[in-house]
């Protein structure tokens, strides 16, 4: 007979373990069923993986004198939440044009005079790598704070070649010493830079001709993204670039329909794009076009807030169209300097009027979809990674009802544990 297998790390006392079902697919329209709660569970992890998870004594491995022992005390395990779409390497802050907007500016007018995304791309060139490297971690380990487990990442503070490599070699070298998983996406297309105004085609052509294939042939990064916005990209400039990637067997992402209907989601569309994000002024004919080709749409409640606006994201019409929804922070300098997926599920519900079963699915297995990382995370069965949180509550249903308290307990990322109380390391080991 085999030997038994003795974990590296169980959770015990699960009061309301959230399993997601174990499924990797996303999920449109989730109710409580799509949750997958066991009551009194028990999560067992081995090698960064879940080795077990179910009922209370369900499971055949064993307790050796190393594993470590979470007591959950009867609260909430789920899976850790993806933030699928961040641009959290950059220098610099740009709290002014925060407090302009709110005496009365627009992000466009803003832009024009020399602030917006251009001014942290300054800041970012003159920057050296080992500040970038901090500043990414530094921002990873705010994320992870509020109980995210993966993080997508955006490069689009160099805007040309080198200084896009340079960020996306950073996000790499960052990517390789955490135990959060991220996830390096190329956004040499955020906007035109200053130098190439005049002759923006020569731009479009730098990242379509030069930026995606040297990425791709260098492995940095997993996805190609292109702002579309009047105060950034046309539809056929994201076209051109969006086709260089698909030809580089690239998966493809899209900032769409943000500030206005530019048909930024029939764009992602055709383009078979795995997400478009944002999706504020999006059309029925666009959430039409998504639905039949299985984009997700990954909506940024904190950005829409942050630029002082009201005009939320029509979750409710995406669901019924039956689009799979997403949740993200959209973390950035400009629009959301809110690292807390916590208070974006929150807004989700408050603004989106998505239900609390849907805000949880948005952040953790359709989110895990928007960055094709469905198989690997966002839901909890054995073999996936050991992404997981206890929650200081006890049940999901206070998730939203608690907006503004970070009550992510412990955060358990490919296996280790990166946020403990600090009573923790009494309890770490079994008394034996
Ligand atoms: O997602 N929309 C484009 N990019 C960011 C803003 C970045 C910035 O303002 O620095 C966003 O909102
Ligand atoms: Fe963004």
């Amino acid at each position: 007979m085999a030997q038994p297998i003795i974990a590296d790390l169980v959770i015990r006392n699960i009061g309301e373990l959230l399993t997601m079902k174990g499924v990797d697919d996303p999920v449109v329209a989730p109710t409580a069923g799509d949750l997958g709660i066991v009551k009194r569970g028990e999560v067992a992890v081995k090698d960064r993986k879940i080795l077990y998870v179910g009922l209370k004594d369900g499971g055949s491995y064993i307790v050796g004198p190393q594993t470590m022992i979470i007591d959950a005390e009867n609260k909430v395990v789920c899976p850790g939440f993806v933030d699928s779409h961040t641009h959290a390497i950059f220098a610099g802050t740009r709290e002014d044009e925060f407090l302009m907007r709110q005496q009365g500016k627009s992000y466009a007018e803003i832009q024009a005079a020399g602030g917006g995304i251009v001014k942290t791309v300054r800041a970012t060139r003159m920057a050296s790598e080992e500040k970038l490297r901090d500043a990414v971690k530094r921002n990873i380990f705010k994320l992870s704070r509020y109980g995210s487990t993966t993080a997508e990442i955006k490069s689009g503070y160099g805007l040309n070649t080198e200084e896009e490599i340079k960020l996306l070699r950073v996000i790499k070298e960052v990517a390789l010493e955490t135990d959060i998983l991220i996830v390096p996406t190329l956004l040499g297309a955020h906007v035109v830079p200053p130098e190439y105004v005049v002759r923006r085609h020569k731009y479009v052509e730098l990242v379509a001709r030069d930026m995606v294939p040297m990425v791709h042939e260098n492995h940095l990064a997993i996805f190609v993204d292109v702002f579309v916005d009047e105060s950034a990209f046309t539809i056929e400039e994201a076209r051109d670039i969006l086709k260089a990637a698909r030809d580089h067997d690239m998966p493809r992402k899209l900032h769409a329909d943000e500030m206005a209907d530019d048909h930024g989601a029939e764009l992602a569309a055709e383009m078979g794009c795995v997400s478009a994000d944002h999706l504020v002024w999006t059309s029925e004919r666009g959430m039409k076009a998504l639905a039949k080709e299985g984009v997700v749409a990954t909506l940024m409640p904190g950005t829409v807030l942050s630029l002082g606006s009201m005009k939320f994201a029509d979750a409710r019409a995406f669901i019924e169209h039956g689009v799979p929804v997403a949740l993200a922070t959209d973390y950035n300098p400009g629009t959301c300097m809110c690292p807390n997926m916590l208070l974006i599920m929150a807004l989700g519900c408050l603004h989106m009027k998505m239900t609390a079963e849907e805000v949880l699915v948005a952040a953790t297995i359709n989110g895990a979809a928007a960055v094709n990382r469905g198989m690997q995370t966002g839901s909890l069965r054995e073999g996936k990674d050991a992404d997981l949180l206890v929650l200081d509550i006890d049940t999901y249903k206070e998730i939203p009802y608690r907006f503004g308290e970070n009550f992510v307990r412990y955060v358990v990322a490919g296996g280790g544990v990166i946020k403990a109380p600090k009573v923790f390391k009494k309890k770490y080991f079994q008394e034996s």
